[in-house]
């Protein structure tokens, strides 16, 4: 039996392993470091896991694959999420769940910001398949994105927008309507 779910405060210690081994056998695959996240207490844990969106993915009842969601703090960019610590355990990949649980994060940042963003290092060619195909697509390209020992690492900069830009149905509507608009004849809409 396996499902999806938020996590909550009482899924700490499952959570905060799961965590640590990905940290631990991925470096190069995420911006936090081992060392700095093992500093962190269970009950530490716990309290981020009360106030962040963390999607669990379970496989008889244990966990075995996670993803985050974040909103920018601030009035002007609050508009953007954030995917984070997406990591499926490597005994249960293949089978569909790091796909389920990163959609579970589109479908509750799709309620909540109008664009969600994610970075993948460029090697990473399983994440990169499964955002591309779960809608995302690539804006940019961090050079040296992270330092992980004396290698350097690129990162993809990828956006998921849900709601169209206001500026963007304005002009569709003007496009659409030129009589209706006093500031645009019809005459220069050729030119
Ligand atoms: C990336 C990760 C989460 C995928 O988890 P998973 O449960 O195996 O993912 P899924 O089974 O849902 O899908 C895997 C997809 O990647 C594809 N894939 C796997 N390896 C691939 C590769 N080397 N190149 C291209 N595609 C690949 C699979 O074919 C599958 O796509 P499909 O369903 O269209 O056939 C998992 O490999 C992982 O935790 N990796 C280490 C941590 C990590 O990279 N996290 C992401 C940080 S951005």
């Amino acid at each position: 039996m396996s499902g999806i779910r938020l996590l909550d405060a009482a899924d700490a210690e499952a959570f905060r392993a799961l965590r640590l081994a990905a940290l631990e056998r991925h470096p190069c695959e995420f911006g936090a470091a081992y060392q700095e996240e093992a500093a962190q207490t269970v009950a530490e844990v716990r309290q981020c896991l009360a106030r962040e969106t963390v999607f669990g993915g379970f496989v008889d009842g244990t966990l075995h694959g996670v993803a985050g969601f974040g909103q920018l703090p601030g009035a002007k960019k609050c508009h953007k999420g954030v995917l984070w610590g997406v990591y499926v355990a490597a005994g249960a990949r293949g089978h569909g769940l790091g796909r389920a649980l990163v959609g579970h994060v589109i479908e509750h940042a799709r309620a909540q910001v109008d664009q969600l963003h994610a970075t993948v290092v460029t090697v990473n060619q399983a994440a990169r398949h499964i955002y591309r195909k779960l809608g995302f697509h690539p804006y940019g390209l961090e050079p040296r994105a992270l330092k992980v020992g004396d290698r350097y690492y690129d990162q993809e900069l990828l956006v998921l927008p849900f709601a169209p830009a206001p500026s963007a149905h304005r002009e569709v509507a003007e496009a659409s309507s030129p009589s209706t608009s006093p500031s645009v004849r019809p005459d220069r809409l050729s030119t």
